[in-house]
């Protein structure tokens, strides 16, 4: 995945494009460049690498002009290079194009186009389309676009400049995202609204098949195929920059991690009717006849998100009795999965643009599943292809970890969970009233996890140099425990598993020895004095374990070496609160390793390739 950003107008055109491409670096940041015309030609700089090497080599030669576009790139087609860096340009320097997504047939036409004497500099899939356009300019920008756009198959977002046409800036979308910021004296482009938000808030969201062309005066969206002017209504984002930047936390991590209380407040703002007895989901237009018709409901996701499905299955089968499926996207589309009308099919993505779950959710749909999709992006690719959407009120989430985007996650399951029910009548008024009350009280509860957050950070100077930290817990404690494992290993790089606690005596109980740490969660009631016995069998081996507990739960303190209490909720809802103390564990464990805890090495915000 990659940041595409694109500018013209007054201002310092370079500053424009390298504060927008920072605030993209989420995206992708092995290598960056930009491209600037000057008045009489296109200038290109690169850098493999951060942003800081691109500034480097920008002091030293500044890129004068007052259009020109920008990219920072998580390599997928050849190694983070210089070469391989965005911008790419035609031999003569005429296009530069910035791409984000694949072209998935750019060896055949590369092939036909040294044949035609085109000579290419990097390994990419995106310098076809800079020799593309040289090959087809046929004087007239908009029709050449046509021309190269036919010839690619795959997921393109591009930003074009051209020597012949300085003062308009170009974009395009098919598959990958795009939108267009329409400034006072100044247009952007940008794959994201945060990086133009300094300068507007008027926002049009490009959809696939539609192009557009920028110019200092307004912006004109083309339907791509036929050149047909479209209008579009403005999107005018509610949220700050504020919210998008770090807010004073050292890390956006850590201030996402704090945003949770408010972030839990907003998801569930709304949803209950005024006396607290029923959840509303305006959104969904369920006839009882649909309802009923679904005999199961199946759950796609990646990551994170597939861990908040895992939550999502055991709420809506305990509350409702439907069966519920959950499947990692990456391995639903590339089988044949059992998925008809009488499936509700529920794809779950924070970004909205996770190529394997877009895919499953194509799929689903061509099966004849009524999809409904759970993403935090207005506008996204998910979104906008899914049946329905709910979206979750997390605001924008920038550290590649994933943590409010979680919970509102899991929130919006609670939610789903209780209005399936009450369609269904399957649970009791009682507790369907405990639960909403009890819903009502998690945004304080996690509130006191943070507020003792310190308590929590010495726990990460005992495990920072550990070889491999384990996880486990049984019934809702397991995903949670699967979710804390995740979370640790991708920014401190720890090796981490997590163990349905039962199933450790399977295997991975020989991996066990003296001061191996383990995270033990103990909130499942029903479980708990099993869980106590498999704490002991990790004991027994030498294991150094820390329990994760409703408070006042003092017997534990037989089993455990350290205890970290949470405070107390019904036992179907603490994963809202056992993932507060796993997710500030692995932050200030990667914290005390030194390691780019936002950014962690290999990994990208959004996977928007397979
Ligand atoms: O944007 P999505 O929710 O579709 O992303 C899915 C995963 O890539 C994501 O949850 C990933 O696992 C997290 N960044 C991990 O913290």
């Amino acid at each position: 995945m990659c940041g595409i950003i694109g500018y013209i107008g007054e201002k310092d055109t370079q500053q424009v494009l390298t504060t927008g491409l920072r605030k993209l670096e989420y995206r992708g940041y092995d290598s960056v460049g930009i491209a600037v015309f000057n008045g009489e030609s296109v200038q290109v700089q690169k850098s493999k690498g951060r942003l800081e090497e691109l500034q480097q080599k920008l002091d030293q030669t500044p890129l004068l002009g007052s259009i020109g576009i920008g990219h920072t790139r998580w390599a997928t087609h050849g190694e983070p290079s210089n070469e391989n860096s965005h911008p790419h340009t035609d031999a003569n320097k005429e296009f530069a194009i910035v791409h984000n997504g694949i072209i998935e047939n750019y060896l055949e036409i590369k092939r036909e186009l040294i044949e035609e004497g085109y000579t290419f500099q990097s390994e990419t899939d995106s310098e076809v389309i800079s020799h593309l356009f040289s090959f087809f300019y046929n004087g007239d920008m908009v029709s050449t676009i046509q021309r190269v756009v036919k010839r690619l198959d795959g997921a393109y977002a591009l930003g074009v400049v051209s020597e012949h046409e300085p003062d308009r800036l170009y974009a395009v979308r098919e598959a990958s995202p795009l939108i267009i910021g329409a400034g006072e004296g100044e247009a952007l482009i940008s794959s994201d609204i945060p990086a133009v938000l300094e300068h507007t808030r008027d926002i049009y969201i490009l959809e696939d098949g539609e192009m557009a062309i920028l110019t200092k005066e307004d912006v004109t969206l083309l339907e791509t195929e036929t050149g047909i002017e479209l209008n579009r209504d403005l999107f005018r984002p509610d949220w700050d920059m504020e919210q998008a930047e770090k807010n004073g936390y050292d890390h956006f991590m850590l201030k996402e991690i704090h945003e949770q209380p408010t972030a839990l407040q907003k998801t569930m703002a709304g949803r209950f009717n005024k006396d607290k007895v029923s959840v509303e989901f305006d959104e969904l237009q369920w006839s009882d006849q649909q309802v009923k018709q679904w005999d199961k409901i199946t759950i796609v996701a990646c990551g994170t998100a597939y861990h908040a499905g895992l939550i999502g299955k055991h709420v809506i089968e305990e509350l409702t009795r439907i069966p519920v499926d959950v499947e990692v996207a990456s391995e639903f589309r590339y089988r044949r999965p059992i998925v008809n009308e009488k499936t509700l099919v529920i794809v779950v993505s924070q970004s909205g643009e996770t190529a394997d779950t877009l895919a499953a959710l194509r799929q689903s749909k061509h099966l004849g599943a009524h999809v409904l999709a759970i993403t935090n992006v207005v506008g996204s690719s998910i979104a906008r292809e899914a049946d329905e959407v709910i979206l979750t009120m997390a605001g924008p989430e920038i550290a590649v970890a994933s943590t409010k985007a979680y919970t509102t996650q899991v929130l919006t399951f609670y939610l789903l969970g209780i209005y399936l029910a009450d369609r269904k009548q399957t649970i009791s008024n009682d507790y369907h009233e405990q639960l909403l009350q009890s819903i009502a009280e998690i945004p304080n509860k996690i509130e006191e996890i943070l507020t003792h957050s310190n308590s929590i950070r010495w726990y990460s100077e005992s495990i920072k140099d550990a070889n491999s930290v384990f996880f486990i817990g049984r019934g809702l404690d397991y995903p949670v425990s699967l979710e804390g494992s995740l979370k640790l290993k991708e920014i401190s790089y720890i090796h981490s598993e997590a163990y349905a606690a039962g199933e450790l005596k399977h295997g991975t109980l020989a991996l066990i020895e003296e001061g191996t740490p383990i995270i033990a969660l103990i909130t499942q009631d029903e479980v708990s004095e099993k869980m106590l016995g498999n704490i002991k069998e990790v004991k027994a081996r030498g294991a150094q374990v820390l329990g994760v507990a409703g408070e006042g739960k003092m017997d534990i303190w037989e089993y455990v070496d350290e205890c970290c209490y949470i405070p107390n909720s019904l036992s179907i809802l603490t994963p809202l609160l056992t993932v507060i103390p796993l997710q500030l564990i692995s932050y200030y464990t990667s914290l005390a390793l030194g390691n780019d805890v936002d950014k962690p090495r290999n990994l990208a915000k959004s996977v928007t390739v397979e």
